[in-house]
């Protein structure tokens, strides 16, 4: 018997998969992987990092037959490992190890190696099945759901990449146990987006239980983060169903991410995580939308209130026209018009697109303001840099 746990079905034009969240996957991923793989004689390779492997290879290797282990390959931690030439080098090990159509990929770690391995089982041998495993809470809540895959270009990141489904997404929050408490802040920040676009009640929740979901020790801990994962996760299939490829409503998950790029970009996306650049770029917009009057103060006070719960937001120093022109830059301008997401109440967005320069700079400069006398960040984030 497999134990069951709450899942979300995720169904789009091209794809239709269950998306598994819960303590306890690892050990019968095995189990679930044959059940799942139309192809009996399918070989199985694992892609993670040499860290992730180190914690959790014995248990993730307990849940498959021993005389049948998938094969790890590995990319090295770091978005400056999100490229290129690490897809030839693991497809190169793919080949040299004699994968085939049939072979299935398992993306197993955060939202670097499940982008990158999509990316490769999209593109190897023209396409191969694969399945997400994520380790991260940004992963679990956010990246391992939508088949978007992925590299970045040193002209900028998630540059190269195609839409490829997996499987089946396990997130197992057992996984979560290690992760570095800076991470599961900045994991947070995904799904405080997800209730200000989608749903009043996740925002409810996040709100009144920030303690808990940031206190491993908290005897609600574990079904409080079950019940945060399950419900993002909801919220952003909900939104993949609708558009698939981000031609509407899907624009609705960039809330915060157009400054929060330009934030990564500014800082060589070393100062901070995405989660927390994220986090700075949602009060950004928060201000736009009350400046604008779209938004009531109020509101936009509870919604600042609940990123800072899930902070700090550590400091980071850029200039405000610099913010301004990568914004500019991102790539969800559309025939050059930059279409801003900004909250109207907290369950609600609207894309707008006449935000002037001038508006920019002066949100830019205001969150500068504040950004310089937040604390630093407690530890350095994993290896930035696209380069
Ligand atoms: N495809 C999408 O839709 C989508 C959406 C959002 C973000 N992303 C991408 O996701 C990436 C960021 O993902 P991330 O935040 O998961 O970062 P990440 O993959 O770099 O992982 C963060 C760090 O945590 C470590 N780690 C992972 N799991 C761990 C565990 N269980 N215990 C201990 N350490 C662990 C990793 O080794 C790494 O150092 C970015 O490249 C971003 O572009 C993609
Ligand atoms: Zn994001």
């Amino acid at each position: 018997m497999i134990a069951t746990v709450p899942t979300i079905p995720v169904t789009t034009a091209i794809a239709s998969y269950r998306v598994h969240v819960g303590s306890g996957l690892l050990a019968s991923l095995g189990r679930r992987t044959r059940a799942l793989s139309t192809r009996r004689s399918s070989r199985v390779f694992v892609v993670t990092s040499p860290e992730i492997w180190q914690l959790w290879s014995a248990d993730f290797l307990a849940g498959f037959a021993s005389s049948s282990p998938p094969q790890p390959l590995f990319l090295p931690a770091g978005e400056s490992n999100k490229r290129l030439a690490m897809v030839e080098r693991l497809a190169g090990q793919l080949a040299r190890a004699r994968a085939d159509r049939d072979s299935l990929l398992i993306a197993f770690g955060g939202g670097i190696v499940g982008d990158v391995t999509g990316f490769l089982a999209a593109i190897f041998m023209r396409g191969l099945d694969f399945i997400q495993v994520p380790t991260t809470l940004l992963a679990q809540v956010d990246s391992s759901v939508g088949g978007k895959t992925g590299v970045n270009l040193l002209a900028g990141k998630n540059l190269v990449g195609s839409f490829h489904h997996p499987l089946a997404v396990f997130a197992d929050t057992d996984l979560l146990r290690t992760l570095p408490a800076r991470e599961l802040r900045a994991g947070m920040q995904e799904s405080v987006k997800a209730g200000i676009i989608r749903s009043p009640r996740l925002f409810r929740y996040l709100e009144a239980n920030a303690a808990i979901l940031l206190d491993p020790q908290h005897p609600e801990h574990r079904k409080a983060l079950s019940h945060v994962i399950t419900a993002s996760v909801r919220i952003k299939a909900e939104v993949v169903r609708a558009d698939e490829r981000e031609h509407g409503v899907r624009m609705i998950l960039n809330f915060g991410h157009t400054l929060g790029h330009a934030i990564e970009a500014a800082t060589g996306y070393k100062q901070l995580l995405h989660g927390e650049a994220v986090g700075w770029g949602m009060l950004a917009a928060t201000r736009l939308a009350v400046t604008r009057g779209l938004l009531a103060q109020a509101e936009g006070a509870r919604m600042e209130r609940v990123v800072h719960a899930f902070g700090p937001l550590p400091r980071f120093s850029a200039s405000a026209r610099k913010l301004v022109a990568l914004t500019g830059s991102d790539k969800k301008t559309r025939s050059g018009i930059l279409s801003f997401i900004l909250p109207t109440e907290i369950g609600t967005v609207v894309p707008v697109r006449d935000v002037s320069r001038d508006e920019l700079l002066t949100v830019a400069e205001s969150i500068l303001h504040d950004a310089k006398a937040a604390a630093p960040g407690a530890a350095a984030p994993s290896k930035g840099h696209l380069a």
